[in-house]
């Protein structure tokens, strides 16, 4: 190194290799298409409620509880008899433990019939439903994402200052920072958080029956649609957060509004409460013994589900309802409404584990009583008029205090005389010091701790002695404002209230659930605190934004007690204080009367929420998995019934019987750029092989606001005198319910649809497989028929709850992605020379997206700058998604990790993470590349690019 050169005390060196995602060895999560092992079906799991609990209490003829009720009384009686029996026969121990038994089974059954006979909230349904079926399917791992493998292919990027250092510092070009500053915890038994797509319940019972996880969660945060009005549940669009409460009307002529997702039930809050029981139930079995669960919820229906969940977790389990502020107050004809709830029960409320939080207790001259002072000289004085107002300040050196209770309730043995200071004090009759006396009062004296006020001895409480306070139920600093974080989602949590509940109720390492993700607050806040998370939603939009979210994080490193036990080891909490003597570590004292009366060191109060932080490293969110209960179909029997193992077909011919009834009540299909085609006639097709349904299509408008014509259209078609001239025959074939479209389904609906002069096929599914995919852009070539896909939302997954089917959002029409990719010389003056070791390398640029237009037969093309977020998996192995590469273009979403980074790399990698071109990638062993774009609705869209194929 030049003698000249300022000598920099380095961070220590480590040699960096490309984070590679661990491959999942866990068996009941195989990546998507691996599911060969999974093609034994697993029964669906049928749920039974508590009969006791069911509205048959009226103890009418068939009503279950009357016979629970008569077993219970039954019991009680054979007890009593066996007893007396019992009490009859010679002492023994086998004797006596069964007297034990019996008399212990007493008192439990009793408890049991009371509840029978308390009164119970029923709603309409209730007491048909006794039990529900939930199918038992296996979760498949579609994506895996992890921030450090991306920034791993900045490397390229680093800026030259950078560069220079650790060149002169060590002479090794191949030198990375990047795995000195940033890190991310790792579990033990390489456990990896996941996010799910799904419906909570069905991702619920294969979490217990598919993977055994039930006792296993520690805390379940549930942020559930309230059940009231559309806006506060959903958000159809990646990038777009205002929802309005808007009519029906207004949601048909604004296309944006999706009404599928509209919170209104079939029967309203009658079928909300069936929704949130039976998740509840399944929630349940999911908790550890000392686990949580917290249920969020406004005030409109807090009644109800408290009423739902003391049905379900029992009374005696509720902890408390935590009331916290949301805004500064909705505008309403009384009173304004500023804040929502969280409902927490414990699984067992005895054994729960709670870990106090502690909030910076109000100190202020002349609150919570403390209007005293003791001036340096030992002498008290109470504070002037002007110091109350804080117009003058307190004289220095002085220390406020406020004058407290000394004394406690219960006669002592004898009479506690205590003189001070020239004067005697006695307790009252029937009451004592609750320093220990005499000796405690004479510390107390001791230490100027002693107050006089008229005829009796007041505790000098010092406002420092512990400027904290217990954390209650009532919470009002947590107005999503200026100050917190920014909302992307428009029904995001503030992040300080699922932190709160996540803290007390949880340790690090600990595993937490959210089976309504949204935005992801709580695997955001449980990633940032070292907990394992697992989040499901149903929708993809929110999904999508909680990708992003997460991928762009960054957290402050906590130190762990034992690096190797990752979190589950516990943060480091100490003692400190700052140069005014204020604590500032997570270690606090707590000096009490007691430990200056005991003479004991004072007590020591942990604030949970204050680890040690390691400045030097920049944390990062770990890797995580995208699962889905949609796996990809192994195999197809050719009759139109997929074969991923998890449906009969008389199951699919059941969903086939469901899917028609929503196209007929939906029959709009959405386009891009606010147009729809109107599906009308839509009926099974008479004999089929493959094909499901077929309509009647209009040949040359879009059906968005019928037209004249079109109204008269439909008068004829209802009066049988439909011109079937103008619209033309087409042929639908729908994907599987739980899995996804294959190559073999489209070739054998598009022949068949060619076969039968269909002019067109539709292929409706939730998922697509991208040769299937392929084949349908090709169809017209391959098969003669040209063919569209068409993505119904998973939403429909929800089955029977979903009131309004008739939106047009249900089906979309969505487009491919259009990508090249080039070969790149490697640049000599970049890492990325170094790490390819003058191999070529390859780029992809994502062009746009491709959006066949099934009316007008011509491709639509937008822009891929345009994309909300797109992904690159620069070794795709045919299966599983691995996040290598992650844009979002257009916006700030690295923005944390820029700041983070500070000057790291160069100015430009932000934008180019921002855009359309990948970073320069060496060729993997499967010699293909995926680009994975997500679009305005969360549609995931994939295409694959063998690297042969590359532009020179
Ligand atoms: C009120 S939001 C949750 C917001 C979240 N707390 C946040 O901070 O972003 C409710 C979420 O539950 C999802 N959801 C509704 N019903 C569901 C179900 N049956 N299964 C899974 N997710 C569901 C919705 O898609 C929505 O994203």
């Amino acid at each position: 190194m030049p003698a000249n050169k300022r000598v920099i005390k380095p961070r220590l060196p480590r040699t960096t290799e490309t984070y590679q995602h661990p491959e999942a060895n866990l068996p009941m999560r195989p990546e998507v298409g691996t599911q060969a092992q999974f093609k034994k079906k697993k029964a669906p799991r049928t749920y039974r409620y508590d009969s006791s609990l069911s509205p048959a209490l009226e103890w009418d003829g068939k009503n279950p509880a009357r016979e629970a009720g008569e077993a219970l009384i039954k019991e009680i009686a054979d007890c009593g008899l066996r007893i007396a029996e019992l009490a009859k026969e010679s002492p023994s121990p086998k004797r006596d433990k069964e007297v034990e038994q019996l008399k212990a089974r007493i008192p439990e059954c009793r408890s049991r019939l009371r509840r029978i006979s308390g009164p119970f909230l029923n709603w309409t349904g209730k007491a048909e439903r006794l039990s529900f079926d939930v199918p038992t399917l296996p979760l498949f791992v579609h994506e895996r994402l992890s921030t450090k493998a991306i920034i791993e292919t900045l490397e390229g990027h680093k800026s030259d200052k950078q560069d220079d250092f650790f060149r002169e510092l060590y002479g090794d070009p191949h030198h990375s920072v990047t795995d000195q500053v940033l890190r991310a915890y790792e579990y033990r038994d390489d456990w990896v958080n996941r996010m799910i797509l799904g419906d909570s319940l069905v991702v619920m019972n294969s979490l217990l029956h598919y993977e055994s996880l039930g006792g296993q969660v520690q805390m379940i945060y549930m942020d559930p649609p309230y059940g009231v009005k559309f806006g506060s549940n959903f958000q159809p669009f990646v990038r777009k957060r205002d929802v309005g409460h808007n009519d029906d009307e207004d949601m048909t002529r604004e296309p944006e509004m999706v009404q599928a997702y509209r919170d209104t039930w079939q029967l309203g809050l009658h079928s909300y409460l069936t929704y949130l029981r039976d998740r509840l139930l399944l929630a349940r079995d999911l908790l550890t013994p000392t686990g949580s669960i917290l249920v969020q919820i406004s005030d409109e229906n807090l009644h109800p589900v408290r009423e739902v969940m003391d049905e379900v977790f029992g009374a005696e389990n509720f902890c408390a309802i935590i009331a916290f502020a949301k805004t500064t107050g909705f505008e309403s004809k009384v009173i304004s409404t500023a804040g929502d709830y969280l409902v927490w029960y414990a699984k067992d409320r005895e054994r729960v584990k709670y870990n106090p939080l502690f909030i910076e207790a109000e100190r202020d001259p002349g609150t919570g009583g403390y209007r005293w002072v003791q001036l340096p000289d030992g002498s008290t004085r109470a504070l002037t008029a002007a110091e109350l107002r804080s117009e003058s300040p307190m004289p220095e050196g002085a220390r406020l205090y406020s004058p407290d209770n000394l004394i406690a309730q219960g006669a002592a043995s004898g009479p506690q005389p205590f003189a001070y200071k020239g004067k005697t004090y006695q307790p009252p009759a029937g009451s004592h010091w609750k320093a220990n006396y005499p000796d405690g009062m004479n510390r107390l004296a001791a230490a100027n701790r002693l107050h006089v006020s008229e005829n009796t001895l007041r505790f000098i409480r010092f406002a420092d002695d512990f400027p904290w306070q217990d954390l209650n139920s009532l919470w009002t600093d947590t107005v999503t404002g200026q100050f917190t974080d920014a909302k992307t989602y428009v029904v995001q949590t503030n992040t300080k209230v699922v932190q709160r509940c996540l803290l007390m109720t949880t340790s690090p390492g600990d595993l937490v659930l959210d089976p309504t993700c949204g935005s992801g607050t709580t695997a955001y806040v449980a990633e940032q605190w070292g907990r394992r998370w697992i989040t499901v939603d149903t929708s993809r939009v929110p999904l999508a934004l909680a990708r992003q979210r997460l991928l762009t994080a960054t957290f402050p490193y906590y130190e762990l007690k034992e690096e190797e036990r990752g979190p589950a080891g516990g943060f480091v909490y100490k003692r400190k204080q700052n140069n005014k003597g204020e604590e500032v570590g997570g270690i606090v004292p707590h000096i009490t009367l007691k430990s200056i009366a005991n003479s004991e060191p004072p007590g020591e109060e942990v604030l949970v929420d204050r680890p040690e932080v390691k400045n030097s490293i920049v944390r990062v969110t770990g890797p995580f998995a995208f699962e889905a209960t949609i796996p990809t179909p192994v195999d197809w029997e050719g009759d139109g019934v997929e074969d991923s193992g998890a449906i009969s077909s008389e199951d699919y011919g059941s969903f086939v019987d469901r899917m028609l009834e929503v196209l007929r009540k939906s029959p709009v299909l959405r386009l891009e750029g606010n147009r729809t085609v109107q599906l009308r006639n839509i009926r099974p097709p008479a004999k089929s092989l493959s094909l499901s349904a077929e309509a009647m299509v209009d040949a040359s408008a879009y059906g968005q606001k019928p037209t004249l014509a079109e109204v008269v259209d439909e008068a004829e078609e209802k009066s049988g005198r439909h011109l079937a001239l103008t619209q033309k025959p087409v042929a639908i074939v729908f994907g599987p319910e739980n899995g996804a479209v294959s190559e073999k389904l489209v070739y054998e609906a598009a022949r068949e649809a060619h076969a039968k002069n269909y002019t067109q096929l539709y292929v409706i599914g939730f998922a697509i497989q991208p040769n299937a995919r392929d084949l349908i852009e090709k169809c017209q070539q391959v098969v003669g028929v040209p063919a569209t896909y068409v993505q119904a939302t998973p939403d429909l997954m929800m089955g029977d709850l979903l009131k309004n089917m008739r939106s047009s959002q249900i089906f979309s029409v969505c487009g491919l992605p259009e990508i090249r990719v080039s070969k790149v010389q490697a640049d000599i003056k970049t890492k990325a020379s170094y790490a390819a070791k003058a191999e070529s390398q390859y780029q992809v640029e994502l062009l746009g997206l491709d959006v066949f237009d099934p009316i007008s037969m011509k491709l639509d093309h937008q822009k891929g700058n345009d994309v909300p977020a797109w992904f690159l998996d620069a070794d795709y192995n045919g299966l599983c998604f691995h996040v290598s590469q992650a844009f979002f273009p257009r916006t700030g979403a690295w923005e944390n990790l820029k700041r983070a980074l500070k000057g790291s790399y160069e100015e430009s990698v932000w934008d180019h993470l921002a855009g359309s071109v990948s970073a320069p990638f060496a060729a993997g062993e499967h010699g293909q590349a995926a680009v994975k774009v997500i679009d305005q609705r969360g549609n995931e869209l994939l295409v694959v690019k063998s690297l042969k194929e590359a532009e020179e």
